[in-house]
C-alpha cells in the first residue's frame, strides 16, 4: 500500500500500529480507531472544495462519501470502489415535527443509499480496503443491513461474500439482498451476538477480511453521513444529532468525523449526540444511566430487528461520544417506535423500525425536557421502508400482538363494481386524518 497516511490507535489503551497493518483490534482486545495525518495532505482541506465537488462528474466526487476523502482515507481514485453512495434525501415534514414536539426538525434519510441503509457508506471504505489488502474474501455478522451491503460491494469487487446471520431474526428485505447478490449466508442459531462472535473468530482462523462495524475503516466511510449532513444544512451545525443504537459503530463515527472538522477549524463546534435504543436491548442505555462500563446483556429483544444487539463492539467508542458532546442515551419501547414508525412512513418519507427509534426517541427526549423544542434537531434515518415488509403489513392489518396499532391503515375490501368503490372512497378519511 502506498502514501499511508494514517495509524490505527487504540481507544481502551492507546497502543499505536501501522495504517496498513492488517488488524482489526489491538492486541489488548479493544478496538481501533483510524488516526489520520491531515497534515500530509496533498492540498489544503476546506469546505469551498467539498461544495464545488458537488458539481463535478467524476465518479469520486459525486459519491457522497469519497468526496470527502481527505478526511476519510486519501487513496488514489483507482483504488476507490463505489456506488455513489450517499446524496441521500434530507426532508422538513411538518407533521413528524409536531409528532416530536421539535419545530425545526430534519431527517437525514440514509435508506436512500444504494442497498437501502446507511451501510454503504462505511462499506465502500471497508470494500476498497479488503482490496488494498489483496483480499478475495470478506465476511460479517449482521442483523441484514451490513450483510446486504457487503454482498452487494463484494459482488461488485468480485469478491466471496460470507455473511453470517441469526437464524430466522433479519428482516425478509434484507435476506433478499443477501441471497440475490451471490452472498454465502450462513444462518447460525442463536442472536446477533452469537454471530458477531463467530465471525470474528472464523476471520482470523481462516484469513477472510472483517467488515463488521469492529474495522475501523467502516467507521471513516459512516463519518460522512455528518459530513453530507452538514453540507446540507450550509455547514451550519445542528444542536442535536440522534441516531439509533444497536452496534453503536454509527453515532461515534459520526462524532468522530465533526471532531475532525472543528479540530480543523471547519466548524466552531459539535451537535449533542442522542443515541436510542429499543427498550428490550438497552445495553447502553443502562450503562449510561447507572454510569458503569457497559455490561452485555442475554437475550434482547425488540422488533427493531436491525438493534437487536445485547454485546455491542463499540460501546466504548460511543460513550466517548456521548460524553464528549454532552449527548443522551435514552430508551423507548417497541410501541412508541411503531407509533413514529406510522407518522415517518404516512408523511411520505417512510423508513424500517430501528430508524424510527430516533423520531420515538426524539419526542421522548421533549417530553422529559431533555431536549428544548426550540432547538435544531437532525434525526438520522437509517434504513428504507421496503427492508422489512412484514412488520409494516402486520400494523396496517393489526396484527402486532398486544399492540394497538391506532395509526393502522387497513386494505378496505370492495366488491367490483363502481358504486362499492365510491362509497370506500367517500367513507375515507382525508390524508393524514
Ligand atoms: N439502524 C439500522 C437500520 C441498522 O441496520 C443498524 C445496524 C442500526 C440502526 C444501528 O447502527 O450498529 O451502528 O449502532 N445494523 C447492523 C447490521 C448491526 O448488521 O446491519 P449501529
Amino acid at each position: 500500500m502506498k502514501h499511508v497516511t494514517w495509524t490505527l490507535v487504540c481507544v481502551a489503551c492507546s497502543a499505536s500500529y501501522p495504517g496498513d497493518e492488517l488488524r482489526h483490534r489491538c492486541e489488548c482486545g479493544g478496538v481501533l480507531d483510524v488516526i489520520h495525518d491531515f497534515d500530509a495532505a496533498t492540498a489544503p482541506i476546506g469546505l469551498a472544495a467539498f461544495d464545488r465537488r458537488l458539481g463535478s462528474r467524476e465518479r469520486e466526487d459525486r459519491s457522497g462519501v469519497w468526496r470527502y476523502r481527505e478526511l476519510v482515507l486519501p487513496v488514489a481514485a483507482s483504488d476507490i470502489l463505489c456506488r455513489g453512495e450517499g446524496n441521500t434525501g434530507l426532508y422538513y415534514s411538518p407533521r413528524v415535527a409536531e409528532f416530536t414536539g421539535v419545530g425545526d426538525l430534519c431527517l437525514k434519510h440514509e435508506g436512500e443509499n444504494p442497498t437501502g441503509s446507511f451501510k454503504d457508506r462505511g462499506m465502500t471504505v471497508g470494500v476498497t480496503m479488503a482490496r488494498l489488502h489483496r483480499m478475495d474474501r470478506v465476511a460479517c455478522a449482521s442483523t441484514g443491513n451490513t450483510s446486504a451491503s457487503m454482498a452487494s460491494y463484494a459482488a461488485l469487487a468480485g469478491m466471496t461474500a460470507i455473511v453470517f446471520i441469526p437464524e430466522g431474526k433479519i428482516a425478509y428485505g434484507k435476506l433478499c439482498q443477501a441471497l440475490a447478490y451471490g452472498a454465502l449466508t450462513l444462518q447460525i442459531p442463536g442472536d446477533f451476538d452469537v454471530s458477531m462472535k463467530l465471525v470474528e473468530e472464523v476471520c482470523a482462523e481462516e484469513g477472510v477480511y472483517l467488515l463488521n462495524s469492529v474495522n475501523p475503516f467502516r467507521i471513516e466511510g459512516q463519518k460522512a453521513i455528518g459530513f453530507e449532513l452538514l453540507q446540507d444544512m450550509k455547514w451550519e451545525v445542528p444542536d442535536w444529532i440522534v441516531v439509533p443504537g444497536g452496534n453503536l459503530g454509527n453515532g461515534s463515527a459520526i462524532i468522530k468525523g465533526l471532531r475532525e472538522l472543528r479540530d480543523l477549524e471547519l466548524i466552531d463546534r459539535l451537535p449533542r449526540l442522542a443515541v436510542i435504543q429499543a427498550e428490550g436491548a438497552n445495553p447502553l442505555y443502562t450503562a449510561y444511566t447507572e454510569g458503569h462500563d457497559l455490561t452485555p446483556m442475554d437475550d434482547p429483544d425488540t422488533l427493531a430487528t436491525a438493534i437487536k444487539i445485547g454485546n455491542p463492539v463499540s460501546w466504548r467508542k460511543s460513550l466517548r461520544a456521548i460524553r464528549e458532546t454532552d449527548g443522551i442515551v435514552d430508551q423507548v419501547s417497541d410501541e412508541e417506535i411503531l407509533e413514529a414508525k406510522a407518522v415517518v412512513d404516512a408523511a411520505g418519507v417512510g423508513a424500517e423500525p430501528a430508524s424510527c427509534a430516533t423520531v420515538a426517541g426524539i419526542r421522548s427526549l421533549v417530553e422529559k425536557g431533555i431536549m428544548d423544542a426550540n432547538s435544531r434537531v437532525a434525526a438520522v434515518l437509517t434504513g428504507h421502508l421496503l427492508k422489512d415488509p412484514d412488520i409494516v403489513v402486520g400494523y396496517h392489518t393489526r396484527k402486532i400482538e398486544a399492540m394497538a396499532c391506532g395509526r393502522a391503515n387497513a386494505p378496505i375490501q370492495v366488491e367490483a363494481t363502481a358504486s362499492s368503490v365510491a362509497a370506500a372512497i367517500r367513507k375515507a378519511r382525508p390524508l393524514g386524518g
